[in-house]
């Protein structure tokens, strides 16, 4: 039985405004994507499990270039066209792990977090060994969070203080059984195509399904690249973890 682990590549990057999808986008000469592959690959448990198959979902252009990228990394990459939500990716890749054989543990994982440290994504494949079928990193939440209502100007109403010390802002990779989460997305797969009411994350789905989800300790350096200032902080922060990955067996 072996781990498997999706990488959601395929997406455009609105928010971050570069000509380029963002998984493309260069962060210390290096694409987001390779980065992030480089990192789920060099992830090893306690007992000493890796990452052996990464399937790889690209924008539809750009699946010739996201594949020879990906080349030397090392492992069984594949690269598939991505879906036109994130949902829908995660779901073509999940095809493509279903015909082969002994997948049990699946990372689902963002190229948008691309510094993800190795030691995160052991410790998610190590919770789901432990017998916990949905694993997602999480952490506290930090700002005060108030829920709003809604009104017509600028300024809006506060409704309450959201108690946070039970919250937690959770990343990726989230980990599943295999055929726990092929079967969340097989509940959900009526509102993949959807932007508006697809799932941004798979253990989401895995609750809608009615399935119990489990958080660990997230990290900061696995944060997501959404805008503009979140690259910048990602640059200072590969400077400082570069060793990370170059000190991995
Ligand atoms: N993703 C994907 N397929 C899609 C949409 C998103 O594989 N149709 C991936 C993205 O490449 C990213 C991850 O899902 O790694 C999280 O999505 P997000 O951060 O929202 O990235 P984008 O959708 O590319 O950015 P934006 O929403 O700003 O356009
Ligand atoms: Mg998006």
């Amino acid at each position: 039985m072996s781990v498997a682990a999706v990488l959601t590549a395929a997406g455009s990057g609105s928010r971050l405004g570069h000509l380029l999808p963002k998984a493309l986008v260069p962060l210390g000469g290096e694409p987001l994507v390779v980065h992030a592959a480089r990192r789920l690959l060099a992830a090893r448990t306690a007992a000493g499990e890796h990452v052996v198959t990464l399937v790889v979902t690209a924008p539809a252009d750009h699946v010739d270039t996201v594949r020879s990228l990906l080349e030397g990394l090392g492992g069984d990459v594949v690269v598939v066209r991505g879906g036109p939500t994130r949902q829908s990716s995660v779901a073509a890749a999940l095809d493509v792990l279903a015909s082969r054989d002994g997948v049990d543990v699946v990372l689902v994982h963002d190229a948008a977090r691309p510094l993800v440290p190795p030691a995160l994504v052991a410790r998610v494949v190590e919770a789901v060994r432990a017998g916990h079928d949905a694993v997602v990193p999480g952490l506290p939440v930090t700002d005060t969070v108030k829920q709003v209502g809604t009104a017509a100007g600028v300024v809006q109403p506060v409704v309450r203080t959201v108690p946070r010390g039970d919250l937690r802002a959770v990343q990726t990779p989230q980990g599943f059984r295999f055929d726990v989460l092929a079967a969340a997305h097989a509940h959900g797969s009526h509102v993949a195509h959807d932007e508006a009411l697809a799932a941004s994350d798979d253990a989401g789905l895995v609750e809608l399904a009615g399935g119990a989800v489990w958080v660990v300790a997230g990290h900061e350096d696995a944060a997501k690249v959404t805008t503009a200032r979140d690259l910048a902080v990602a640059e200072l922060v590969l400077r400082s973890s570069a060793r990370v990955v170059e000190e991995a067996p």
